[in-house]
């Protein structure tokens, strides 16, 4: 088995049951996707069950007024997130009839969509072929590959968004993308990543070289 078969199959075995995991609606994949930009998933989950009820599809979303958005987004923070979300939720009624879209090439257009968004509904809707790189996805490449390239300068993120997409799973993307991140969020962790029960540890650069703390590198600016 390679990286990603590897990892689908821990997946499949380890992964948390989320509501956004059970649809292709690309609409309700965004809803999670932007309540869970900088917002750890037990935060988020509430919300995004009040704002799936409330607005079942992106019209109804649409019709809401910014004052009801910006209530239900109480606590959550970032509130410009809930703002752009407004508008964007009306572009997709008044420009794309009400459809969301689902190619990333339409995805990146809209507002507050940048590629990590966009590459990930794109991929959970449509199985499109676009590596979603996130904290989890950096986390998880420099360590297994021992990329020590900054995460954060231009030419790193170059490396890592080729070296994701390199080794996405050309028939299985979906899937891929969930596995790599929430193996990220669940075992290679940030701090005591779980490598003494880690499926991929003895082909993984940090594990053999005790570098799991030094990886990935992030520049202090
Ligand atoms: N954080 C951001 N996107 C996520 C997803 N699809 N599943 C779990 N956590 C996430």
């Amino acid at each position: 088995m390679d990286f990603s078969d590897e990892l689908i199959k821990w997946y499949l075995e380890n992964k948390r049951d989320l509501p956004w995991r059970h649809t292709t609606d690309a609409y309700i994949i965004w809803l999670s996707e932007v309540i869970l930009q900088q917002t750890r998933v037990g935060q988020g989950l509430p919300y995004f069950n009040r704002f799936a009820e409330k607005y079942p599809t992106v019209n109804d979303f649409a019709a809401a007024d910014e004052d009801e958005v910006l209530r239900l987004w109480q606590g959550l923070g970032y509130y410009s997130r809930g703002r752009n979300m407004l508008k964007t939720a009306r572009m997709v009624r008044d420009e794309y009839g009400g459809t969301f879209p689902t190619t990333y090439d339409e995805l990146i257009k809209l507002k507050g969509i940048g590629e990590y968004t966009a590459a990930a509904i794109a991929s959970f809707a449509a199985n499109e072929l676009r590596a979603v790189v996130d904290g989890n996805v950096y986390r998880v490449l420099a360590r297994y590959f021992g990329i020590a390239e900054p995460i954060n300068s231009t030419g790193g993120k170059k490396i890592f968004q080729a070296t994701a997409t390199d080794f996405l799973n050309k028939k299985k993307p979906a899937v891929h993308n969930q596995a790599i991140m929430e193996f990220g969020a669940m075992l290679c962790k940030p701090k005591n990543p779980a490598c003494g029960i880690c499926p991929i540890r003895l082909a993984c650069y940090a594990f053999k070289y005790n570098a799991t703390a030094a990886l990935p590198v992030k520049l202090k600016k």
